[in-house]
């Protein structure tokens, strides 16, 4: 199965925040989506052989100067294509519709009503409970379409052109509000596009696996493992296709969680019996950020230190090998010798291209994910055998690869780790506070079933003290913040209301047992405009 044999989506992006979620459902139906810029041309469409087109939603209004646009021959190429909000009134504005403009959106839950008989709302009975935000409304209808339903505000909520397979909504069904929107897609996908149903994750592994060994031959591949969950997987799928042509570097920043090194040691050293190098480089990084308060000059100097460490393992295994080939060490630098490919575990999110508009989240690319500099300072190759896929396919890749839970399921854990939580000075002392008191969080969110429920939930060591009181004993001692939040994707995201009992508990627990903490407070910001990490 390569990626050109599946029956393919394509979704034109124009904008939305929703757009990413639209190729998540298509996905979730097993056909391969794959999210493109809204002004691809027709021609570039006809190559890529997509089995429908999905027009994305977007914050524009068709009226705008400058609103994206389309090739108009994508509508003639004889593909089904499916208009989502802003994609039907493009659609319909080209095709000879009216568009009314209207400054403000329509936002909200709604009613709609199915007139006539299509195969796009097959087994949907009469009416369903939508999800709106629009602003322009259509007012007449393009030659050709006619409604297949209506709501109260809108008497073209939904239009068809059944001859050219031209369907358009002016509702979202991709979101979970539209709770029935999952069978339009579905019916679109099934009954429109004939789509096949070939999007597995057994059949992405072994397809990866065949690309992986036809890119990188013969030659050896160095990956950085964080023992996060995205590159836990790329190394246990590219451990899977080239076996020990793979090299893992970890690095311990001494900014680990407890037991973190021993983990990712056990499971990828021992059971996996991955070529592990490990490298312990905690006096390194805690000396460079001695003295250092301020929270970018920490990030800078935790990447700067990271890049130097990696390139030492490198040369060190490059070494290793040249002198079991007895090659003179004086050819020797730190050109990759040995390794010239680095591996990455990039995810979909981070390489889509996109189209800027009104500050679509999709756009905004993390460039914190990576660490940025390795691959050009080295001259090495990519290979990223996660491109296409969204997070929650990682961890699904990861399972059936074989990694355990604690690694598939873990929750996000920043690069620059517990340094970006303790704020001013980091120290080996107040280290051990905040891992002492991580790991109780840990610990109770694991054993209540809120740690899996959660996108992330940790400790933050405050750089306040306060007075307390301990027995008869007057204290004055260091304040542990507790940031819980759910989100999507990191980039938007809300505090979680936990139960009080679980709250209480963690508290006492870190007062009593951590030494050096009398007080425990709960973050209840959202972000924006906070964030999720303190630095
Ligand atoms: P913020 O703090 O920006 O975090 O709201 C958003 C998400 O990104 C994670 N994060 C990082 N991940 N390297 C990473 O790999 C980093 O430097 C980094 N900084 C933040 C954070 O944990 C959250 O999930």
């Amino acid at each position: 199965m390569n990626p050109a044999a599946l029956s393919r989506i394509l979704i034109l992006d124009f904008g939305s925040q929703y757009t990413q979620v639209i190729a998540r459902r298509v996905r979730e139906c097993q056909v391969y989506s794959e999210i493109v810029r809204c002004d691809i041309a027709a021609a570039e469409i006809e190559q890529l052989a997509p089995r429908g087109i999905i027009l994305s939603g977007g914050p524009a209004s068709v009226y705008d100067k400058g609103a994206p646009q389309i090739d108009l021959q994508i509508f003639s190429l004889g593909v089904p294509v499916l208009g989502i909000c802003y994609g039907m009134q493009l659609m319909a504005r080209h095709l000879g519709g009216e568009v009314e403009y209207s400054p403000r959106r329509e936002y909200g839950a709604g009613l709609l009503h199915l007139d006539k008989k299509t195969s796009l709302f097959e087994g949907l009975g009469e009416q369903i409970d939508i999800w709106n935000s629009h602003g322009d409304k259509l007012t007449a209808l393009p030659e050709g379409f006619h409604a297949i339903a209506h709501t109260e505000n809108s008497a073209f909520a939904a239009i068809a052109d059944s001859e050219r397979q031209l369907f358009a909504l002016q509702f979202h069904p991709e979101v979970s509000h539209t709770p029935r929107g999952k069978e339009i897609i579905q019916n679109f996908l099934f009954r429109i596009c004939h789509c096949a149903m070939d999007w597995t994750m057994g059949s992405f592994i072994d397809d990866a696996c065949a690309r992986i060994r036809r890119q990188v031959g013969e030659e050896n591949v160095v990956l950085g493992l964080s023992g996060g969950v995205d590159s836990s997987v790329a190394a246990a799928l590219l451990h899977k296709a080239i076996g020990d042509q793979l090299t893992c570097i970890f690095v311990n920043n001494g900014l680990l969680r407890e037991n973190e090194a021993e983990v990712v040691q056990r499971v990828f050293g021992e059971n996996f019996h991955i070529k592990l190098k490990y490298v312990d480089a905690s006096e390194r990084f805690l000396s460079a950020l001695a003295g250092v308060t301020d929270p970018e000059t920490k990030r800078k100097i935790i990447g700067r230190e990271f890049i130097g460490v990696f390139e030492d393992a490198v040369v060190e295994e490059n070494q290793k090998s040249a002198r079991n080939a007895a090659v003179l060490e004086s050819e020797l630098s730190i050109s990759n010798q040995q390794f010239r490919f680095l591996a990455q575990g990039t995810l979909y999110p981070d390489v889509i291209e996109s189209v800027a508009i009104g500050g679509n989240p999709a756009s905004l690319i993390k460039s914190h994910h990576n660490v940025g500099g390795l691959p050009e300072k080295m001259h090495f190759e990519l290979v990223e055998p996660l491109r296409q896929l969204f997070k929650d396919e990682v961890r699904l890749a990861g399972q059936q690869l074989g990694l355990p839970n604690e690694i598939v399921q873990r929750q996000p854990f920043p690069g620059p780790g517990l340094a970006v939580r303790i704020l001013g000075e980091v120290t080996p002392e107040r280290l051990q506070i905040l891992r002492d008191a991580d790991t109780i969080v840990g610990s109770e969110m694991k054993a209540s079933d809120w740690y899996y429920r959660v996108w992330q939930s940790f400790a933050v060591l405050l750089p306040v003290r306060s007075v307390g009181v301990m027995g008869d004993q007057r204290t004055y001692e260091n304040t542990i913040a507790l940031r819980i939040v759910e989100s999507q994707d990191g980039m938007t995201a809300d505090w979680v209301r936990m139960p009080y009992e679980i709250l209480a508990r963690i508290s006492s627990r870190i007062v009593n047992e951590v030494k050096g903490v009398n007080r425990v407070c709960y973050d209840i910001s959202t972000k924006p405009p906070s964030t999720i990490e303190w630095e």
